[in-house]
């Protein structure tokens, strides 16, 4: 049976390239300490309505929201932003700052296709209390050190302003003014957008639409200059740190809770879902009452990967294991079961046959299995209290007592380790 439309499987050779990202990911948030936040899957619907917007796609069409049993309204969270704000007003955010990071699943019921998928998975930051313009340039920075760090090289940082919550009534003034004698050339959702949600049309992708975008006023345009100082001092901060955001006017977010800085990483080998990464500063009230101010981005990590496919920038995979432990006869099994046990507690990474294979097999199994060496062990080596360790690229082989196996495998762990590092594959990212 297959699985739920737009929703995936995992298996081993994929999930280790995962975990990968994820500690690289890891390493980064450690370095700017940026402690871990797990929130719930669930919420109450309430908490992503009044964060997101209710004009917005998101919550218009693309939450899976359901009563439950008690007749309450809840929501598999379709980002995590919103629940990150409210479990923080939960502890106080004066108790804060607050820099914190998640990853986990999110939940979208939109059209399933390359990239985009109904179930995805985000590595995300959210910085609340105490932001300036330098925690959204913090924040930048541990989003693009991450990507380096992986190995990206063509990704594009467009970076815009929407202001501060004090100039969106011009701003929104301003559009709707422009667009108000373009409308019936434009499609129906650009009319609704007009009444609802103005800004939104910037991100029509019809063509008759974009004709009309591409002539209307930049957002920017429109703020106040202290809203520009602020951007500015955000760039030049990114500038200063070795980054080259470009600067794109027409820039917006499909989520509604946004001002000032905001901005996607987009990779070109993508197709039509080329972001990556989405963020920017937001003010959200999840409560109603209290409203928050905070910075942060999400990174997808589905279109992570196809992005690294695309350059081909494969982040490292399972390791493979140090030995295969190979049973000549189906008397030696359970003691070597044994021995398997003690090598893994002394941390190497074994591998046997435990189903009475021929050796024939076991051999080839060491090979596959791309381990350094077979350690066969059969009644003879048993009795005599050794075992025979052959080295798979040469062939050699060593009689070693049992004592000193762990350490002699050790040591041929340490000179793979060597070689690949002086031929270059041990400079795996991260
Ligand atoms: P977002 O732009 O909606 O922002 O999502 C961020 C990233 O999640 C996207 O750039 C994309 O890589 C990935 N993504 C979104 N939808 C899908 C999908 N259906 N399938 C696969 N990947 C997807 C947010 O979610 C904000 N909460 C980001 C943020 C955090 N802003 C401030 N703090």
């Amino acid at each position: 049976m297959e699985s739920v439309p737009g929703t995936e499987d995992v298996f081993p050779e994929e999930s280790a390239r995962w975990r990968a990202v994820e500690n690289c990911a890891r390493a980064v948030f450690d370095r700017y300490g940026y402690g871990e936040i797990r929130v719930p899957l669930l919420e109450r619907t309430e908490v992503f309505e009044r964060s997101i917007g209710a004009s917005t796609d998101v919550v218009q069409k693309e939450m899976y929201t359901f009563e439950d049993r008690g007749g309450r309204s809840l929501t598999l969270r379709p980002e995590a932003t919103a629940s990150v704000v409210r479990a923080v007003l939960g502890r106080g955010v004066g108790q804060g700052p607050w820099r914190l990071h998640y990853m986990g699943p999110m939940f979208r019921n939109e059209r399933p296709q390359k990239g985009r998928y109904r179930q995805f998975h985000q590595i995300g930051v959210e910085a609340i209390g105490g932001v300036t313009a330098a925690t959204d340039a913090e924040v930048i920075l541990m989003l693009c050190d991450i990507l380096r760090d992986l190995g990206l090289r063509k990704t594009r940082l467009l970076l815009n302003t929407l202001g501060s919550p004090e100039d969106r009534a011009a701003v929104v003034e301003a559009y709707r003014a422009f667009f108000a004698a373009r409308l019936d050339a434009m499609c129906e959702d650009c009319r609704r957008r007009y009444r609802t949600n103005v800004l939104r049309i910037l991100d029509c992708k019809r063509e008759d639409c974009r004709r009309a975008v591409a002539a209307a006023p930049d957002v920017s345009s429109v703020v106040s200059e202290a809203s520009h100082d602020e951007f500015r001092r955000t760039v030049s901060l990114l500038q200063a740190a070795g980054l080259a955001p470009e600067i794109e006017p027409r820039l917006v977010r499909g989520l509604d809770y946004y001002v000032h800085a905001v901005y996607e990483v987009v990779h070109e080998g993508l197709g039509a879902q080329d972001a990556i990464a989405g963020g920017g500063r937001y003010r959200i009230s999840p409560g109603g009452t209290t409203s928050v101010e905070g910075s942060g981005f999400a990174l997808g990590i589905e279109r992570l990967l196809l992005a690294l496919d695309a350059e081909d920038a494969r982040p490292p995979g399972t390791p493979p294991p140090d030995a295969y432990l190979v049973s000549p006869g189906a008397g030696d099994l359970d003691d070597n079961f044994r021995l398997a046990h003690e090598l893994r507690n002394r941390g190497l990474r074994i591998l046997m046959d435990i189903e009475f294979r021929s050796v024939k097999s076991q051999m080839r199994r060491a090979h596959r299995s791309g381990a350094i060496a077979a350690v066969v062990r059969g009644g003879e080596e048993r009795s005599a209290g050794f075992a025979v360790v052959k080295r798979m690229d040469s062939g050699a082989e060593q009689r070693v007592p049992e004592a000193d196996l762990a350490s002699a495998l050790r040591e041929l762990v340490g000179r793979r380790q060597a070689a690949a590092h002086r031929a270059g594959d041990g400079d795996t990212p991260c």
